[in-house]
């Protein structure tokens, strides 16, 4: 057994320093859902709402994200979502390596905690951090990797499908497809 639980884990993160973006948050952004999830969403980081609320998407991109797990069957209360970075970048400007970095840490802990059987990276910085510092977005987006003893994909980010609604059927796609490998490899969450 773990020597902690998340809701530990989440109390120590909330007093966190280790990066400059500590300076500029309202509310840090930990992460919500199902504690037990065998698939688990990880974004690139808190933006205005997410930082005036402390909940992971909550603004527009997170309202099409919600669409998007409704279209495979999901909410929130199946999946467990968390960001690469805690708080919010000023102006949403990228996270830096140096706060990707730093805050790794604590998405290491809650992966272990959670324990998924399948992670679904929302982007291209997320993908970067988890599957390859090198990965291509447009390129190898709906692909499947296996690290670690986990399946691993990614999607477009839903705020690139708020930009560019062409993007939008190959993410439909993506999702049929991360629908397929939970129903093969996942028991409990349909
Ligand atoms: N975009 C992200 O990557 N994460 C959020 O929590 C919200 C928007
Ligand atoms: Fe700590 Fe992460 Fe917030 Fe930086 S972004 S202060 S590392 S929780």
């Amino acid at each position: 057994m773990h020597g902690y639980t998340m809701e530990q884990l989440k109390k120590e993160c909330m007093s966190c320093f280790a990066c400059e973006l500590a300076q500029t948050r309202k509310n840090l952004v930990f992460g919500v859902g199902n504690e037990h999830a065998e698939v688990m969403l990880i974004g690139e980081g808190p933006g205005e709402q997410e930082d005036i609320q402390g909940v992971p998407f909550v603004g527009r991109a997170g309202q099409l994200l919600d669409d998007m797990l409704r279209m495979i069957d999901l909410d929130r209360t199946k999946v467990y979502i968390a960001n690469i970075v805690k708080c919010r970048p000023p102006k949403n400007r990228d996270p830096r390596d140096e706060e990707q970095d730093a805050c790794y840490m604590w998405l290491e802990k809650q992966i272990e905690l959670v324990d998924p059987k399948i992670i679904i990276c929302l982007g291209r910085i997320s993908a970067t951090t988890l599957i390859n510092e090198d990965f291509r977005i447009t390129r190898e987006h709906g692909k499947w990797y296996d690290i670690d003893g986990r399946r691993y994909t990614a999607i477009y980010h839903p705020s690139a499908l708020l930009r560019d609604v062409t993007k939008r059927p190959e993410a439909f796609a993506d999702l049929r497809s991360i629908r397929s490998e939970i129903k093969r490899i996942c028991k409990e969450t349909y």
